[in-house]
């Protein structure tokens, strides 16, 4: 598969991409030039913990028209000491702009202990993007009932706005996070095949789905196997484009007008 595209005509958001890991660190230039070469223009950085912090700042002040931070405590990063971690996401804030709370979550994938720990992170942290007014972007992994369990406790009259990062739910489970003012992460894994995903993009209005790559990570065909980077958020955005019977370019606009009003880019 190939996949042309207008530069001109097309914009895309990577909502979700760890360029600054060391995964990139021989070639990112050349990586962020494909990026804006394939009409991927902005990319949102998530943090992960205490130790990616100064990466990603550098990165971001590198190229501050492309390149944009979040701050957060990844769930998979939670131990004992998280309180520590919390501190410094909570520092960082007072002195930094960041564009959202990030990535932020449950994950009892990966990790099944320290869900107590990571439950008090994950509140401590909607907490901040209240306090800040800022989306938060949820890392949800085998864990989508107690994060909306957590969400709806948590909940005061003003909706949360944010995004399930690399949603993998079903239908009933994407317009309970629609309904909480959540958009939906859709990455490579709906260019795999028999993705399940493409049954909930068949059926969920495409306003409220934004594109990723998850770089490193989850490369899309026709690069599954390999490292993953922003530039192939094309493939992901011509996926959606067949799911949905409708052109790459109104895929493009909506995902992109989407993501520069929930993460207010200029
Ligand atoms: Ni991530």
């Amino acid at each position: 598969m190939r996949v042309s595209i207008n530069k001109r005509l097309m914009e895309f958001i990577d909502t979700h991409t760890h360029l600054y890991l060391s995964d990139f660190n021989s070639d990112r230039t050349k990586v962020i030039e494909n990026a804006i070469a394939a009409g991927v223009n902005t990319m949102l950085l998530p943090n992960i913990d205490s130790n990616t912090i100064d990466q990603m700042m550098l990165l971001c002040e590198q190229y501050p028209k492309n390149c944009f931070p979040m701050i957060g405590l990844h769930p998979t990063s939670v131990k004992e000491d998280y309180m520590i971690h919390i501190n410094l996401v909570r520092s960082t804030l007072k002195t930094h702009k960041f564009i959202a709370i990030g990535e932020v979550g449950i994950d009892l994938h990966w990790v099944k202990s320290f869900f107590d720990q990571q439950c008090e992170a994950f509140i401590a942290q909607l907490l901040m993007a209240r306090e800040y007014s800022l989306p938060i972007v949820i890392h949800s992994r085998d864990s989508f009932h107690e994060i909306i369990e957590i969400l709806k406790t948590n909940r005061t009259s003003t909706p949360y706005k944010g995004v399930f990062h690399s949603f993998s739910g079903n239908l009933e489970q994407a317009n309970e996070a629609i309904s909480l003012g959540f958009k939906i992460g859709i990455n490579g894994v709906v260019t795999f095949k028999n993705a399940a995903i493409s049954e909930v993009i068949k059926e969920i209005p495409l306003a409220n789905l934004l594109l990723e790559t998850d770089s490193p990570f989850l490369t899309p065909v026709p690069y599954r196997g390999k490292r993953n980077e922003s530039s192939y958020l094309i493939y992901i955005a011509s996926r959606i484009a067949g799911i949905k019977q409708i052109s790459i370019e109104e895929v493009a606009m909506s995902t992109t007008n989407s993501a520069k009003s929930l993460f207010n880019l200029p």
